[in-house]
């Protein structure tokens, strides 16, 4: 195991943003994990896997631990069911297409999300009405404390929209070192209603898509409204779609009845963000080299040489605009490292 010094994170966050790591070990196995951490002089650590949602605002005096465990089995498998454990540092987008290669179903529609498996529970990653929770059985965390490896449950994980245990009570506590899904072998549930995915396969006369053809539907999708963070700097949705209680969204859609929202089963409702932030006039705005995506005004961009705090200026400033004109308080789904 080494510690390597000043090494530079631009090539470890999709933002691309050029900050300086004191120290940074990569890891790859867990009990490199477990050695890291007892570690005695490094007191601030930062875990850093396919570094796909976070926002580094500036050089950081801190061991970063860059989490590249790789690795996949089957746990067990019955007639229509397979477990798979897959290691932490295993890309998402490898295994959703490692599994439409197996005809393994159920992780289709969260195609071409960056990242890696790992951290895909902390926010509960979704997509085209999916989440990772509709196929989550259990992860092992090791405890930063104790070095202990504990499992959780689905039950235990507390997942919600872009939510979970592990950003809320477990912040700051754990480290997912793996994920086990439950894919379904065959007689596959498709969840084709959200409206761009049935637009799309109609465009193509598909009637009875199979897996691929859904995820090849998602992709074709995501790539004309997200930008590819290999040419373009960026962290995905960097806000969450604001939800609001009932009294809240009356007072909203008086002034603005012609919001786009959806209706949640518990009675909320929720607004897009990006239609709220393309509203207050920021869509396609670019200050030097921090910019909102000309396609989808949720995505923040780095155009190149962007700084961390370039890009959380701009974004504490639609915050500041969205809350002036609408009065709704956006929340970031981004970290953000200070
Ligand atoms: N809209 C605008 N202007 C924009 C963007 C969106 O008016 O610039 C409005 C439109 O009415 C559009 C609606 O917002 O119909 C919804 O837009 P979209 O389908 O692009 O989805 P989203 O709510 O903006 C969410 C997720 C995405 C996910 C898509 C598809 C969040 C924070 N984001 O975006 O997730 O891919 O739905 O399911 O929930 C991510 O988390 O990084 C991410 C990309």
């Amino acid at each position: 195991m080494i510690v390597q010094e000043n090494i530079s994170l631009k090539p470890y966050n999709t933002f691309g943003i050029d900050v300086n790591a004191s120290h940074f070990i990569e890891i790859t196995s867990v009990d490199q994990l477990r050695q890291s951490l007892q570690l005695k002089n490094y007191p601030h650590i930062l875990v850093l896997s396919g570094g796909s949602n976070m926002l580094l605002t500036g050089d950081l005096e801190r061991l970063i631990l860059y989490l590249n465990i790789k690795g996949k089995r089957v746990l067990w498998e019955d007639d229509n069911r397979i477990a798979l454990k897959i290691m932490a540092g295993e890309n998402w987008h490898e295994l959703v297409l490692w599994s439409l290669d197996h005809n393994y179903g159920g992780i289709e529609n969260l195609s071409l999300i960056p990242g890696n498996t790992g951290t895909a529970p902390i926010q509960n990653i979704g997509a085209y009405g999916v989440e990772i929770k509709d196929v989550f059985e259990s992860c092992e965390a090791m405890e930063i404390e104790s070095q202990r490896l504990v499992q959780f449950h689905k039950q235990d994980c507390h997942f919600g929209y872009r939510d979970s245990y592990f950003k809320n009570e477990g912040k700051g506590k754990f480290i997912i070192t793996s994920v086990t899904l439950i894919l379904r072998k065959k007689d596959h549930v498709l969840n084709t209603s959200y409206g761009a995915i049935e637009d799309q396969l109609r465009s193509h006369n598909i009637a009875t898509p199979t897996i691929r053809e859904v995820s090849e539907a998602v992709i074709a999708i995501r790539q004309r409204k997200l930008p590819d963070p290999d040419l373009l700097g960026n962290s995905g949705s960097f806000f969450k779609n604001p939800v609001l209680n009932e009294r809240q969204f009356s007072a909203f859609t008086e002034n603005h009845p012609d919001a786009p929202h959806y209706r949640l089963r518990d009675n909320t409702v929720k607004v897009p963000a990006g239609w709220l932030i393309e509203q207050t006039g920021y869509k396609g705005k670019r200050i030097g080299d921090a910019g909102v995506h000309k396609e989808q005004a949720l995505v923040l961009v780095n155009f190149g040489k962007a700084t961390g705090s370039e890009i959380h200026r701009l974004a504490l400033s639609i915050q500041n605009d969205v809350s002036q004109k609408f009065g709704i308080e956006l929340i970031p789904e981004v970290n953000i490292i200070e």
